[in-house]
C-alpha cells in the first residue's frame, strides 16, 4: 500500500491527480444528498493525539460521505494516558484491521513511525513541525477555485506570488505549502520574526523576509498563520499587541499586495493578532471558509485513492493514472 505522509513524497503529477480527483467530491458535497458507497465496508480510524476541529471533523465527514465506518480515537481518552507507547498503540490499531489510519501527533516523525508498523495506508493529519499534507492540498484546491471564479484559472500557479506569514519555525502548514505551491509553479515568500524563521529556507526555494510590508509588496496571496505558543520553548514570544503591530494583516497592509489579492488562513485564527476581523471576513478577498469546504473534498479524494489497491480499483497505488 501507499501512505500519504508528506507533500515531499509526492510528484507534481500526483498532486495534480489528487486535486483533480477531489473535484467530483466538491460537486457531491454541494448536493442535498452527499452520500455514496465508494468505501462501504471499510473501517477508517482517526487517531488524534493533538487537538483539532477542522482536520478531525473533515476526515470524519469525508469517510462517512464515502460510506465507510469511521471511528475516532482521542488520545486524551485513550490508553496512551496509561503509558501505552506509540508503537503499541499502532500495533493495537493494526490488529483491529483498519483499512486506513489517519494520524495527528505532536511529534515530528510519529506518523512515519506508525506507518512503518501497520498494514494499511496511513494519512498524515499533521505531525509536529514536519508536514500537514492534506492542508496544503486543500489550500491549493481552494486557491484554484477562487482563481477560476475570477476567470484566472489554470492547472497550476505559475506566475503567482504567495506570502506566508506567521510562526514559520513551528509550522507544518508552512512546510507543506512551500512544497506544494512550488511544485505547482508559485513563488513563495516566507515572513516571520527572526526567532520564528527556520534557517535555510532559501535552500528549499523560498524567499525569507522579516519585514512584513516588504513581504506583501505585490503579492497575489497572503496566507496568515497563527503563533503556535504550545510549541514554543525558549524562543522569544512577542506579545499579541506587539505581534499585531509588526505582523498582523490589516486592511491597510493588504493594500500593499497586488490588487484583489486573496487572503488565506488554515485556522484556527487568532483574530486581532495575526489577522484583523475585517480582513478575515472580506467576502471578495478572504477564502478562509472555502478552504474549510475544500478540506472535506480533498480528504475524500485522499481516502478514496489510498484505499484503491485494497479495493482492487486501479489508481495511484498501482501507478496507473487516469
Ligand atoms: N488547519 C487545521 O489543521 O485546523 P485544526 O487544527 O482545527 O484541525
Amino acid at each position: 500500500h501507499r501512505d500519504l505522509t508528506g507533500i515531499g513524497h509526492l510528484e507534481r503529477h500526483e498532486i495534480l491527480f489528487l486535486l483533480a480527483e477531489a473535484e467530483q467530491w466538491v460537486e457531491l458535497n454541494r448536493q442535498p444528498s452527499k452520500h455514496c458507497d465508494e468505501l462501504a465496508g471499510l473501517t477508517i480510524i482517526n487517531a488524534f493525539f493533538e487537538n483539532s476541529t477542522r482536520t478531525l471533523l473533515s476526515f470524519e465527514i469525508a469517510g462517512k460521505r464515502l460510506g465507510a465506518d469511521v471511528v475516532n480515537m482521542h488520545a486524551a481518552q485513550s490508553s496512551v494516558k496509561k503509558g501505552e507507547t506509540l508503537i503499541d498503540t499502532a500495533i493495537t490499531l493494526n490488529a483491529m484491521r483498519a483499512d486506513a489510519i489517519v494520524i495527528r501527533h505532536g511529534s515530528s516523525g510519529a506518523v512515519d513511525l506508525i506507518a512503518s508498523k501497520v498494514d494499511c495506508p496511513v494519512l498524515n493529519a499533521g505531525d509536529g513541525q514536519h508536514e500537514h499534507p492534506t492542508q496544503a492540498l486543500l489550500d491549493a484546491l481552494a486557491l484554484r477555485h477562487a482563481l477560476e471564479d475570477r476567470g484566472e484559472g489554470s492547472e497550476d500557479f505559475t506566475g503567482l506570488t504567495v506570502t506566508i506569514c506567521g510562526d514559520i519555525l513551528h509550522s507544518r502548514v508552512a512546510r507543506s505549502n512551500v512544497l506544494c505551491l512550488q511544485a505547482l509553479g508559485a513563488s513563495v515568500r516566507l515572513c516571520a520574526p527572526p526567532a520564528l524563521m527556520p534557517a535555510g529556507v532559501e535552500a528549499i526555494g523560498a524567499q525569507p523576509f522579516h519585514d512584513f510590508d516588504a513581504a506583501l509588496d505585490g503579492a497575489d496571496v497572503a496566507m496568515m498563520l497563527r503563533l503556535q505558543s504550545e510549541r514554543m520553548s525558549g524562543q522569544f514570544i512577542p506579545s499579541a499587541r506587539e505581534y499585531h503591530h509588526l505582523y498582523g494583516l490589516t486592511r491597510e497592509r493588504l493594500e500593499r499586495c497586488a490588487p484583489d489579492a486573496l487572503v488565506m488562513h488554515p485556522g484556527p485564527m487568532n483574530r486581532g493578532v495575526e489577522i484583523d476581523s475585517e480582513v478575515a471576513d472580506m467576502l471578495d478577498r478572504s477564502i478562509i471558509t472555502r478552504q474549510v469546504e475544500m478540506g472535506v473534498a480533498i480528504r475524500m479524494a485522499c481516502l478514496d485513492v489510498l484505499t484503491r489497491k485494497a479495493r482492487g480499483v486501479p489508481g495511484w497505488n498501482d501507478g496507473q493514472w487516469v
